[in-house]
């Protein structure tokens, strides 16, 4: 299907950057990056993006971020101490979206480091399953092999029927959220997940607030789907990428988002990272 988007509007690159793309999705309707389709056919798109990019994930998210993406999720992982109530270890965390397993291996690793924290579980869950055998081929590589604590499933974030309700302590979601139908659904259930004083955290691309990094910021976006072409041979997935980071709420927006999902958000409500071009958000379940 994403190949059958080659030589449509998708290609072109003097529309397909523009930050005030209109608005034309109803309640049936939905974005996938630029265009308007079927709210029942964007998961199916979704998933062929990143089954498409599975295997050149790490590599292109050092291309498309200049490597700094690492830094950003050390970061998010710092900031979610924040979220551990003094005496609550261990602690069960999910990841949502986790695909590569940076963030589900990342906090485990802190949690041992500074917490000296070896009992925490964690549960990694992706809608797509090529997605979630990165993450999976990984553990077998890394320390965490045969590791009980960790498991991986094959959910839907918005609906993550398999989690019960308020079993979780910590909810994070890294660079996901955004590729979600109903970004709101995704909030509620992560509400409906987390145990009271459970928290959220949310590490996506949002929008940069100093003009002249932001002109670098469209500049290089519009070499992403060409990058995307020369190191996995798939331009169009790439685009999308890039038209999905334009369409995810403004940081104010998507605080209101995750307030009005029940969570209490501290001020001053996220944190900019690299003047915007990725903000961390946290919120509490009280
Ligand atoms: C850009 S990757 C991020 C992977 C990882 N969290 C990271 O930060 O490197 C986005 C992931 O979101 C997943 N995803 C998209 N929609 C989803 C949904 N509705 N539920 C769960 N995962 C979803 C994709 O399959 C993909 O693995």
């Amino acid at each position: 299907m994403l190949k059958m988007l080659s030589g449509s509007p998708l290609r072109s690159l003097n529309t397909a950057y523009s930050t005030n793309v209109e608005d034309k999705s109803t309640s049936s309707t939905t974005h996938f990056g630029s265009k308007t389709v079927l709210a029942s056919e964007k998961e199916k798109l979704v998933g062929q993006v990143f089954s498409s990019v599975a295997s050149k994930y790490d590599i292109m998210n050092d291309v498309m971020s200049m490597g700094v993406h690492r830094l950003w999720k050390d970061e998010f992982i710092r900031r979610l101490d924040a979220g551990a109530r003094p005496g609550s270890r261990p602690l069960d965390f999910i990841d949502v979206a986790g695909g590569s397993g940076d963030i589900a291996f990342g906090l485990l690793d802190h949690a041992k480091a500074k917490f000296n924290d070896t009992k925490s579980t964690m549960t990694v869950v992706d809608i797509n399953p090529d997605m979630l055998r990165e993450g999976e081929k990984r553990c077998s590589e890394n320390h965490y092999k045969n590791d009980p604590r960790i498991q991986f499933l094959v959910q839907n974030g918005e609906v993550l029927d398999k989690i019960e309700d308020n079993s979780k302590d910590v909810y994070t979601v890294s660079f996901g959220i955004r590729n979600f139908t109903n970004i709101q659904a995704g909030l509620n259930t992560a509400y409906r997940v987390l145990r009271p004083g459970g928290v959220i955290g949310v590490l996506e691309f949002s929008k940069v607030d100093n003009v002249i990094v932001d002109t670098f910021y469209q500049n290089w976006s519009k070499f992403l789907p060409i990058f995307g072409q020369a190191i996995a041979n798939d331009y169009d997935s790439y685009q999308y990428l890039v038209e999905s980071i334009q369409r995810f709420p403004k940081q104010e927006e998507f605080k209101g988002m995750i307030q009005k999902a029940g969570f209490y958000v501290p001020e001053p409500g996220y944190q900019n990272l690299t003047f915007g071009i990725a903000a961390i958000h946290i919120g509490i379940k009280l």
